[in-house]
């Protein structure tokens, strides 16, 4: 047939997402006028834009494929109990014209859920593996994490408790023994290298956790992954704490010592790999906040204090596995995995000397 050709042009990435975010929106608002999209590439599992709209500014987070509904309820309510506390460094989360705080959509046979949150102004300074920060800037983000545990100390959630930290190291036991090298990488050669090494130190802090009836400590649903990537900074001051992923029931003690891992690691230090300096500055601040915020009571006790280097290390198993999971399940740099997976040793060492 002769006749005009119809001219289809496929859209580009950008005018797909322009599209996607404008369908979520409009669950949200009636006409949303969205002026600018902007990708945030910082995020590691969910697919987050910035988006600017006529009333202002906002944020969109795509949650990661094959997240449960159940898992979104459980952090929303957890949110939204922090910003009833007047917790202002919590970005709000918006409601849908149906009073929802989040969207579902199938696309195919996919089904992905969508939050809109207010946009947290403030500057994404640091990355968890890179914690290069000043002392103020330390103590202030122990401050928010004092604050997050005072506030969140009442919140009950609906939401089933998994294993505590002291049994789930043993699952990663029985992970790291079944795994056989797959390919030639620098992560798996020192894996392997050290295998026998990492099992004998989670059979240590197994031990240790067990004395010390670990599941008797004071719990409360824990931030879990309390890093500088975590937060957004306006001069010294932490403005905005995000990303709840991996927030669950846990010891507070267990909080503070994941924290300190994180945010007082010395990377590419072997023989000093945790500095000690601001491991005290750290702690001070968040005994300091707490007795500022009228909670002297829930410092942390003496028990909790003895505890808290066996948590840095199973924190460090934590992270181990973290790394192996990802490793095995997704497409990683072998050369950055690596020099995670040295960090992790370098602390194993340490801990042992
Ligand atoms: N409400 C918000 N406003 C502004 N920026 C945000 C907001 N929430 C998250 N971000 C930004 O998005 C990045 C990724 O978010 P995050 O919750 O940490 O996702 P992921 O779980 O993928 O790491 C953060 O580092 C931060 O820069
Ligand atoms: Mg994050």
């Amino acid at each position: 047939m002769r006749g005009k050709k119809l001219s289809i042009k496929p859209l580009n990435v950008e005018e797909i997402e322009r599209e996607e975010v404008q369908t979520v929106l409009n669950e949200y608002f009636q006409d949303p006028l969205l002026e600018e999209i902007e990708r945030n590439t910082r995020g590691f599992l969910n697919v987050c834009w910035k988006v600017k709209l006529k009333k202002g500014n906002f944020f969109l987070r795509r949650y990661r494929v094959g997240i449960k509904k159940d898992r979104i309820v459980f952090e929303h309510s957890l949110i939204q109990h922090l910003n009833k506390k007047n917790f202002t460094k919590i970005p709000k989360l918006l409601q849908t014209l149906n009073n929802k705080t989040f969207v579902e959509r199938f696309v195919g046979q996919r089904k992905l859920f969508y939050a809109l949150f207010e946009y947290a102004e403030g500057e994404d300074r640091y990355v968890w593996d890179r914690p290069n920060c000043s002392d103020v800037e330390l103590k202030n983000a122990a401050k928010t994490l004092a604050e997050y545990h005072a506030f969140i100390y009442e919140f009950k959630p609906k939401y089933k408790e998994g294993p505590l930290i002291d049994k789930l190291i043993l699952q990663y036991r029985r992970k790291i023994m079944k795994l056989k090298p797959r390919r030639r990488s620098m992560f798996e050669t020192l894996l392997f290298n050290h295998k026998d090494k990492i099992l004998k130190e989670i059979n240590l802090v197994y031990e240790l956790l067990k004395k010390s009836s670990y599941n008797a400590l004071p719990r409360i649903v824990i931030h879990g992954d309390f890093h500088l990537g975590n937060m957004k900074f306006i001069n010294d001051e932490v403005t905005a704490l995000f990303d709840f992923d991996w927030a669950r029931i846990e010891t507070r003690a267990y909080d503070v010592a994941m924290a300190l891992l994180y945010n007082c690691s010395k990377w590419e230090e072997r023989r000093n790999p945790i500095d000690l300096h601001k491991l005290t500055l750290f702690l001070d601040a968040y005994e300091e906040k707490l007795k500022n915020l009228k909670m002297s009571w829930w410092r942390l006790s003496g028990k909790e204090c003895t505890l808290i280097p066996i948590l840095i290390r199973a924190a460090n198993l934590y992270l181990i596995d973290w790394a192996c999971d990802d490793f095995y399940n997704k497409k990683v740099n072998d050369k950055e995995y690596y020099r995670y997976l040295k960090h992790n040793l370098n602390i194993i060492e340490w801990f042992n000397e």
